[in-house]
């Protein structure tokens, strides 16, 4: 094994960001135990965690659903799930180990007997199998329950944990649809838990290139003097779906683009690429950061909106070959649906750092590839020195993929071998999966075990959500105006042309991805 020499550092990056404790015993009780989140990501990344043996010796999973099932019914249509959508391969020797800390509890959300009879079933846990009286109650029910939920919560008293015990909430996205319903739920979620045993969930943070942002930037002497707008032109963020609204029609009719991933995913990624660095990597220390860029956005208000944000909706199209239907065709869309499915806008962040640096976001479903990047683009060289050869010198363009095949690359110019002076672009790459060797976790699992070890710096806090929807409320204030600027585009395309525009006035445009 290699050693290492008392004063080196531990390499973050093997060793996990935080020196983080163990997980603690507890109780996980997930409401919402039938829907899509808890079968395709919770379950599959509870079973992840113990196949690696990460999971806290004692824990016991609670399902919290209305619909009649046994315990053993549930067991057996999670394990289907887990089979279809685990990244490792189950074992029946793991699956059998897991799934008997599997139980469900039927209950209607609203019925109070429902939560008193969980107490009990709980403390029957805590005596079987160890939990210790820790508790997580994690919302992933639909976000119309949550008020109903946290209220049974501090009526029945399972918000306050025993002595020496702890009770966190966890709660899914979308937190509000705007800042006004944020604040509600912000209210109705700190009547039943303080805020340091709340946990926001922002997948984003988990993913382990969104966390690998922080180590590039400050752990490289390298990058981060030139990290300002002395050398950096622009910075550009994709996120780019080849999906389209997949059964979700119900949420994501009156959701759309910018409150479905900007609002939040995209926010999350220019803070960690615009933030200060943190006085340490205590929780608080990194959100203070954070809140400061949210703070520093310039705010798009009125005929603003109109110019720096361009939004649009997939028409019909072909994804992969295959025909598509345009999204005012897909099931349960209203056939006049103006929601917005493409939304590419320019964002400047008002601090010392970023004085004339915009950043470029766009994000969209039905686009011809699934990738997220962020694409930091330095400023060009004085055209002097190669000016007389007439070759082009491109700029040198850092990406950080973060999904999929994570890695960074830096794009650099380079002489071509030969005996005339012929400059070419070149690419040095780091690559996760062969640099690492390793698969990367699931998001949802990282945050799960930060919630059971009580570290919450990869999620969003109170403050961090509001201020993100003081951004976006502004803009749909200006588009609740009109509606004639959406811009249709087929499905396959980088979205609508007119998103061309905004690169374009900055003498940029998209990169290809
Ligand atoms: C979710 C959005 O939060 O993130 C979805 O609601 C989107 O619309 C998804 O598809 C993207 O997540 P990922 O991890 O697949 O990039």
């Amino acid at each position: 094994m290699p050693t290492r020499k008392p004063n080196q550092l531990a390499n973050p990056l093997k060793e996990g960001l935080v020196n983080r404790s163990a997980p603690d015993p507890c109780a996980l009780v997930i409401f919402g135990a039938s829907g899509d989140l808890t079968h395709r990501k919770l379950i599959p990344a509870l079973y992840n965690l113990a196949a690696d043996g990460a999971l806290p010796p004692a824990i016991s999973v609670i399902g919290f659903a209305r619909r009649e099932k046994t315990d053993e019914s549930f067991r057996k249509e999670v394990e289907a799930s887990v089979r279809e959508f685990s990244r490792q391969t189950v074992s029946d020797g793991a699956w059998s180990g897991f799934a008997s800390c599997l139980s469900y509890h039927r209950s209607a959300f609203d019925n109070p007997g429902g939560y008193e009879s969980l107490a009990r079933r709980l403390d029957e846990l805590d005596a079987a199998r160890g939990t210790c009286g820790n508790r997580i109650f994690y919302l992933a029910a639909a976000p119309d329950q949550f008020g109903v939920i946290l209220e049974n919560l501090r009526l029945s008293g399972l918000n306050r944990s025993a002595k020496g015990a702890w009770a966190r909430v966890i709660v899914e996205k979308p937190f509000g649809t705007d800042l006004p319903s944020a604040r509600c739920l912000n209210d109705l979620v700190g009547a039943a838990f303080p805020e340091k045993d709340t946990y926001r969930i922002d997948h984003y943070l988990g993913k382990e290139t969104a966390q690998n942002i922080m180590v590039l930037r400050f752990a490289n002497a390298l990058f981060e003097a030139m990290w300002n707008a002395r050398y950096i032109d622009h910075v550009q963020i994709t996120a780019s779906e080849p999906l389209g609204v997949e059964g979700r029609a119900g949420y994501y009719d009156k959701s759309g683009a910018l409150r479905d991933m900007v609002q939040n995913h995209i926010l999350q990624l220019l803070c960690l690429t615009a933030m200060e660095p943190p006085a340490d990597l205590d929780a608080d220390s990194i959100r203070d950061e954070k809140v400061k860029v949210l703070r520093s956005l310039r705010p798009l208000t009125g005929d603003d909106v109109f110019r720096h944000v361009v939004r649009g909706q997939y028409g019909a199209g072909a994804i992969d070959g295959r025909r598509v239907a345009a999204y005012r065709d897909e099931k349960n869309i209203d056939p006049e649906s103006k929601t917005e499915t493409y939304v590419a806008l320019q964002i400047n962040v008002d601090n010392w750092r970023w004085a004339g640096v915009p950043f470029f976001v766009r994000v969209g479903k039905r686009l011809p590839k699934g990738a997220t990047e962020i694409a930091v683009h330095f400023k060009s060289v004085p055209p002097v020195l190669f000016k007389a050869t007439g070759e082009a010198v491109d700029d040198n363009v850092l990406v950080i993929r973060i999904q999929p095949d994570e890695g960074v690359s830096l794009r650099m110019s380079a002489k071509m071998p030969g005996s005339s002076l012929r400059i070419e672009p070149v690419k040095m790459d780091f690559h996760y999966g062969t640099s690492f060797g390793k698969a990367t976790p699931e998001a949802y699992e990282r945050l799960l075990l930060d919630a059971m070890s009580g570290d919450p710096t990869l999620f969003a806090r109170r403050d961090e959500v509001e201020e993100a929807w003081k951004f976006v409320d502004a803009i749909r204030g200006a588009w609740e105006t009109r509606s004639d600027d959406i811009a249709f585009y087929s499905s396959g395309t980088w979205g609508p042309g007119e998103a061309d525009e905004l690169p374009k006035r900055h003498g940029a445009k998209w990169r290809r991805c």
